[in-house]
């Protein structure tokens, strides 16, 4: 979809957009329509009563007599105070999906008027509306051949009227590289298991490079000999080799230029059987998007380089396939990781954690990162705690814990701090090896694969998140439409813009 940004001036075609805030209070452009229209907008308002101009509102008008087009969408705005740029998105998204569905090509939105508070509110708050439509309006279609032309969608192109178009160009053109990041991790996560596997993925990361980031691969001669026994072991019983992607941005630049990097890991399971012990057929399929964590590590990077962004950060993505087979890794087996540490497998099922102590062991050994976040669609047991309305997070750092809490807040990918403590860690000793992979319990089951990670993280700032119950969503929301959600993407953009760049 075409957007751009243009002056206030009359519309002549195409579906016009208008706000409206609390208790049906007129933005200005909406006011200007509704003398034009000799106070049909306000009567529509009255004749509409549970259009209240609240949040994810929408109301849609025809015919109003004395303006340039035939179709008026009102969205609400909330209480002016409280205009916000998550508000904002959320009307564009609602906004997008009403046009696409009832069937329209072109429409311009009236955001003069309309600011968010602080510097250049009036140009972000345009931004975010144009975001939020941008966001929602993703789709995945690839493998789509014979819908009906009347059920796609129409919208081609939006033009946001501001009175300050050059500056809301601007703040545009850095969350629009946001968004091509969440695109990216929404189709990698989309993609079926027979097309993305670990060495597709791997090629597809390597495309980066034409952005700047340098991209390495490790097959998994170069991880044996790293002894990266615990990765390694997972995707043993598959025919395609385990990889692990290594990408990097160096955006600090002068005087920070050598700094340490901010690293972020992701579990990369393109599918998850469950190995050896098997998981049950029903609901098998929703294992491809397992490689959610390093499909979000991916489309961050790609976010960070197309905005420029600042930062010296490290990717690195876990990729293998969990499946069983005469090769496969047994539970019993005991495997030696890259720390020395050795693991009794008593589940092949708890792979992703074998996959991220070697992931985040050498992440640490090789960068020595000041921080190291973790992102892993790593158990059910998350879904159970959190639902779907917030992701899982564990960290052996407080201010680490909040800048990311604050961070999930503030883009609406909320975080909810669960505990580490020894008493869970002690449950995974083993008998004859250094640690068992799980317990033997379902108790806790989120903390104690955290507790187990923990366990290949020494002194530096560490985060994981749990993502197994935001990953995927079964229904729409304003700007993400059902499917891959992308989860993970916009928050840690948002953790880098406030508190890495310098
Ligand atoms: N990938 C799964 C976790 C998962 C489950 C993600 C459902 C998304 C939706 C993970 O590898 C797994 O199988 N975990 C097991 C751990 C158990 C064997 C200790 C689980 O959660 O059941
Ligand atoms: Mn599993
Ligand atoms: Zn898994």
């Amino acid at each position: 979809m075409q957007i751009s940004f243009a002056s206030p001036a009359s519309v002549e075609a195409g579906v016009l957009v208008l706000g409206v805030f609390a208790d049906g209070v007129l933005s200005t452009a909406a006011a200007g329509i509704d003398k034009q229209s000799k106070g049909a907008l306000s009567r529509a308002l009255k004749a509409a009563p549970k259009f209240k101009g609240g949040r994810d509102e929408t109301l849609s008008l025809y015919g109003l007599p004395g303006i340039g087009t035939d179709r008026v969408v009102l969205f609400g705005l909330g209480k002016p105070d409280a205009v916000d740029a998550v508000g904002l998105q959320r009307a564009g998204g609602v906004v997008a999906a009403l046009l696409n569905q009832t069937g329209a090509a072109a429409a311009t939105a009236r955001l003069d008027g309309v600011a968010i508070a602080g510097k250049d509110g009036a140009a972000a708050a345009a931004a975010e509306f144009a975001f939020g439509v941008r966001l929602r309006a993703w789709r995945f279609e690839r493998y789509r051949t014979t819908e009906k032309p009347e059920a796609k969608p129409t919208l081609k192109s939006l033009t946001v009227q501001t009175g300050e178009a050059t500056a809301a160009k601007k703040a545009f053109a850095r969350a629009d590289a946001v968004a091509q990041g969440v695109f990216l991790t929404r189709e990698l996560v989309s993609e079926p298991p027979n097309i993305l596997n670990p060495e597709s993925f791997a090629a597809k990361a390597k495309e980066l490079a034409e952005l700047g980031i340098e991209v390495e691969v490790l097959g998994e001669k170069q991880m044996r000999k790293l002894g990266m026994g615990a990765l390694l072991g997972v995707g043993q019983g598959s025919s395609f080799e385990s990889q692990l992607v290594v990408l990097q941005w160096k955006g600090a630049g002068g005087k920070r230029k050598d700094e340490a990097p901010i690293a972020f890991v992701g579990k990369g399971v393109t599918f998850d059987t469950g190995g050896i012990s098997l998981k049950p057929g029903q609901g098998m399929w929703d294992m491809k998007w397992d490689m959610g964590g390093a499909g979000v590590v991916t489309g961050l990077m790609k976010g960070l380089a197309l905005r420029k962004a600042k930062v010296n950060a490290v990717g690195v993505l876990g990729l293998v396939e969990n499946m069983p087979s005469g090769d496969a890794q047994r539970p019993g087996d005991i495997v030696t990781s890259m720390s020395g540490q050795t693991i009794e497998v008593w589940n092949t099922d708890a792979e992703g954690r074998l996959v991220l102590a070697d992931a985040l062991w050498y992440t640490q050994d090789r960068f020595k990162p000041k921080a190291m976040i973790n992102l892993a669609t790593l158990t059910g047991a998350i879904i159970i705690a959190l639902g779907s309305d917030h992701a899982g997070l564990f960290s052996n750092d407080d201010a680490l814990a909040e800048k990311l809490a604050a961070a999930g807040k503030a883009v609406e990918e909320k975080l909810w701090r669960m505990p580490l403590a020894d008493s869970y860690d002690k449950q995974i000793d083993s008998d004859i090896a250094d640690m068992k992979n799980i317990t033997g319990s379902r108790d806790a089951g989120s903390i104690v694969a955290g507790q187990f990670l923990q366990r290949f993280v020494n002194k530096v700032p560490w985060a994981h998140l749990d993502i197994a119950g935001t990953t995927w969503s079964g229904k729409d929301t304003p700007t993400v439409p059902k499917g891959a959600t992308a989860f993970g993407v916009r928050l840690l953009d948002r953790l880098v813009a406030d508190n890495y760049e310098g």
